[in-house]
């Protein structure tokens, strides 16, 4: 049965993804402007049909990547997130308002826990708070959402009362959160199907559905709600979010497609942008994805097992339950060699889901021919390392211009290096226990910068002796932490460079506001 035919009749389920609100407050995940907008236009061809881009009063760096994607960016409806106040809602307006279709987010917490230990107020001062403000951002727009945060902990009929009150303010998306991760399929689920029972305007708006994993439930939770007659849900890619994250976008709507016989509803995301996306989001931030991670990990359509590996090749419904290609998934064999032409090249790169400028593909190609040279077989995550390298840099204060690392058993380790500082050539040298460790001393002696290495990790981005190799590190100053990656066939010098991406975000970090 084609897609066309299966999804005939099935109502639609809306998906509002929130990765680059609520996916990015997962620790070292910030992102920058350039990045988000990538990831905004990204968005759009997975045929999402929401984006919460930001929570504007939040820094003005928010409120500029909110702007910058409402502005620009066509075909999706744009969220701004707002707390019940009016200079917060005239923020995200402001922040909003040259959107094809921009949406007001607005919150307040509903539960009892909440009001009396963080809000300080009553119930009937929170049924007030919430009808004022959503009338305020009425003034604006009919898009309109709000959500009752900590909603599953709250009294049911204190949200329905909430809930009915915000439609007749001019609400018409009410969302219903597990903000802390706390709830269970059947009791979630029930919970819809009494606010889809008892609020007496629930035909004017619809119910949304936000759920945390704190105990891997989210995406359950978000299918139970969907049976029970939400027709929201609130996600992010490869799940990533506040602690344990958020309900995984590729995996709810993997299990809507898939369970269609199950569930009766249909998304309309173009689930072949499914891998690229995810590719996306875990080289931005940083975040990798677990290797027996669902629909997106590297080994989800692996077949180790002899057995399994014999069913397959007789029939591959013997184990398998999506085709691979569905969820966009390159299939990892060789793609360019280093005879290969910058028309290649683009193409490549255009699959993968980026669109660079005429500059930007030179400086790709320039940088792919150096690596082809060394690394006889280009793969698709070669190309991504080097264009996350050459292109999707954060403003660099710090530079590396070169380094000379010396290891070996009998030979002290040191390192030689030559950055630019700020427009100035600087070089030095360090020791250290390894020539990691050494380039690593003579980098923070270089630029002055005091973080705390908090985690290093290295690995290969594809196989063999001659495999580029990945370097990760999450650095801490002054409470700000982030992450910073590098790839080089050298690996000490992919170390450098992800340092180097670490305080330059560091620095941007600083001055973004
Ligand atoms: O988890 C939560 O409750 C939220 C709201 C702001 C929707 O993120
Ligand atoms: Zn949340």
């Amino acid at each position: 049965m084609s897609m066309v035919e299966q999804n005939q009749g099935r109502e639609k389920v809306f998906i509002f993804d929130t990765t680059l609100r609520d996916g990015e407050q997962s620790p070292g995940a910030s992102m920058n402007m350039q990045e988000k907008f990538r990831l905004a236009q990204q968005f759009v061809k997975l045929n999402v049909d929401i984006i919460e881009a930001g929570f504007p009063i939040a820094s003005k760096g928010d409120f500029s990547c909110v702007k910058n994607i409402a502005d620009n960016v066509r075909g999706i409806q744009v969220a701004g997130l707002a707390r019940c106040n009016q200079k917060d809602i005239d923020t995200a307006w402001e922040a909003l308002k040259n959107g094809e279709n921009p949406r007001i987010h607005t919150f307040l917490a509903t539960s009892d826990i909440h009001l009396q230990h963080k809000l300080k107020m009553s119930r009937e001062q929170v049924l007030e708070l919430a009808v004022a403000s959503v009338k305020h951002a009425a003034q604006y727009t009919s898009n309109i959402e709000f959500s009752a945060e900590d909603a599953s902990r709250s009294d049911l009929d204190f949200v329905c009362t909430v809930f009915e009150a915000v439609i007749k303010a001019g609400a018409r998306v009410l969302n219903f959160p597990d903000t802390t991760g706390y709830a269970v399929p059947d009791e979630f689920g029930a919970k819809i199907a009494y606010l889809m029972s008892h609020i007496p305007s629930i035909n004017k708006a619809i119910i949304s559905v936000h759920c945390h994993n704190d105990l891997g439930l989210a995406v359950a939770n978000s299918l139970a709600a969907v049976k029970a007659g939400a027709r929201q849900i609130e996600c992010t890619m490869n799940g990533i979010g506040e602690r344990a994250g958020n309900t995984a976008m590729e995996e709810v709507v993997m299990a809507v497609r898939t369970r269609a016989d199950q569930i009766n509803v249909r998304t309309d995301i173009v689930t072949e942008h499914i891998h690229p996306t995810s590719r996306m989001v875990s080289t931005i931030t940083g975040m990798m994805v677990q290797p027996n991670k669902a629909i997106v990990g590297a080994n989800a359509f692996a077949h180790e097992s002899g057995i399994h590996q014999d069913g397959m090749l007789k029939n591959r419904n013997t184990y398998e339950i999506m085709n691979p290609c569905d969820v966009g998934l390159s299939t990892g064999t060789l793609v360019l060699g280093k005879h290969s032409g910058r028309h290649a090249l683009k193409d490549r790169v255009a699959t993968l889901g980026y669109t660079l400028k005429d500059d930007e593909l030179d400086r790709v190609f320039k940088r792919f021919k150096e690596v082809a040279d060394v690394k006889k077989d280009m793969f698709d995550e070669d190309l991504e390392a080097i264009m996350m390298d050459e292109i999707f840099r954060v403003p660099e204060s710090f530079e590396l211009l070169s380094l000379g690392a010396m290891s070996g058993s009998k030979t002290l380790p040191t390192s030689a290096v030559l950055l630019k500082v700020n427009g100035e050539e600087v070089k030095g040298s360090a020791l250290g226990v390894g020539p990691i460790d050494a380039t690593f001393r003579a980098i923070a002696n270089l630029t002055g910068t005091r973080s705390t290495l908090l985690y290093f990790a290295v690995s290969s981005i594809t196989g063999g002796t001659d495999a580029q190799g990945e370097v990760m590190v999450r650095i801490e100053d002054n409470g700000k932490i982030v992450l910073g990656q590098g790839a080089d066939p050298d690996i000490v010098t992919a170390a450098a460079k992800a340092y180097l991406n670490g305080l330059n975000r560091l620095e941007y970090l600083k001055h973004k506001g």
